[in-house]
């Protein structure tokens, strides 16, 4: 074959091998951490030995509870941090050349956007080729893709509500047809309603542009929503990493199963899955227990869990699970309508 019949390989969006992130801990051991043998140099281990792969065009969710590393993760995939260890490439090449291509979301609009800057100048920072008319005619352009006014233009962040707010900085994120969106709790703080009109805008526009977006969100629900893989995410590691369409019935790792069944069950859905309560806090962060991770919560765990780290295995094409015993918490499917 020559070179010129050879198929094309494309990079993928955004590649991401075994990516390492603590923050040093100061101050000192509490009881507990002495008893646990916490050493004197203590790290949050925000994110630990974390690999992904997000082809353009794709959707990668993320979820987990509230500080399992979701956001650390992001800022790195992103280059708004740098990882301790690890590798990251966008498009095939080192993270941080090209950075117009990479563009971030966070929850919180208000402090995303300077209080002197006009939704105009805002969005035109985004566009620094264009000027006057042209300029002006790119903002309206965009304001009317993310479902806003033309006639916001002139206005200041405070003069918008908070859903206005945030679709202004989707604005800016899509200004310059980014390669790369990270969407962290992005559309959290919208209303149901607003929620859903800019996730489908943000599909749209993902057909249009076939950039690859990272969505992390506590909520899973939201997560399957847009994604076409998802990532579960415990204390820094990545449990379970599977299609989207597998996060219904067919979760291996204990832990998603336990998070996809705590999922608000809504009419339509076809099946109910029995909620499975977890008992316990996660372990800290800060020197995390060796063994598994999710030892001390599982319903299932043996002996070996406490004492060998799982590795993080594909068991099928594209589903890998981090945990010795995959497949054992199995959920209790239920009836959609259960008799009075
Ligand atoms: N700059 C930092 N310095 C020290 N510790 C940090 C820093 N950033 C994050 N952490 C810690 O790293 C861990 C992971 O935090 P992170 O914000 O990534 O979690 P998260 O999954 O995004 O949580 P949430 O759902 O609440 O947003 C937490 O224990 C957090 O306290
Ligand atoms: S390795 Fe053991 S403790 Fe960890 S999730 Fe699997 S079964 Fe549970
Ligand atoms: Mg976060």
């Amino acid at each position: 074959m020559t070179a010129v019949d050879a198929p094309a390989v494309t990079a993928p969006a955004l590649a991401a091998t075994g990516l390492v992130r603590h923050f040093a801990v100061s101050g000192r051991r509490s009881k507990a951490e002495r008893a646990a043998g916490a050493g004197r140099h203590r790290a949050v281990h925000a994110v630990d030995d974390v690999s992904l792969v997000v082809p353009a065009g794709t959707t990668l969710g993320v979820v987990g509870e509230s500080g399992c590393g979701k956001s650390s993760l992001g800022r790195l995939l992103v280059g708004l941090d740098r990882p301790d260890r690890g590798e990251i490439e966008w498009a095939g090449e080192r993270a941080g050349t090209h950075r117009g291509q990479v563009q971030a979301v966070f929850q919180d609009p208000a402090s995303a956007l300077d209080p002197r800057m006009t939704v105009q100048d805002a969005i035109g920072e985004a566009l620094p080729g264009l000027r006057g008319d042209e300029l002006r005619a790119a903002v309206d352009e965009l304001l009317h893709r993310v479902g806003l006014d033309a006639e916001l233009a002139e206005r200041l962040p405070h003069q918008l509500s908070g859903g206005q707010q945030q679709r202004v900085c989707i604005a800016r994120a899509i200004a310059s047809n980014p390669a790369l969106v990270l969407l962290d709790e992005a559309v959290s703080s919208l209303d149901a309603s607003l929620q859903a009109q800019v996730v489908e805008l943000l599909l749209q526009l993902q057909e249009r542009n076939h950039a690859a977006y990272v969505f992390i969100s506590h909520d899973l629900r939201a997560v399957r929503a847009v994604s076409d893989r998802i990532a579960v995410m415990y204390l820094g590691q990545i449990v379970e990493l599977a299609p989207a369409e597998r996060f219904d019935l067919e979760l291996l790792h204990p832990y998603s199963v336990a998070l996809r069944s705590a999922e608000p069950h809504l009419p339509g859905d076809g099946h109910r899955i029995e909620r499975i309560v977890l008992q316990g806090d996660p372990p800290s962060p800060i020197d995390p227990p060796s063994g598994c991770r999710f030892a001390s919560r599982c319903p299932v765990a043996q002996a070996r869990c406490r004492t060998e780290a799982p590795a993080l295995v594909e068991r099928t094409d594209g589903h890998a699970v981090r945990c010795h015993f995959p497949g054992s918490l199995v959920p209790l499917v239920l009836p959609e309508e259960q008799p009075a």
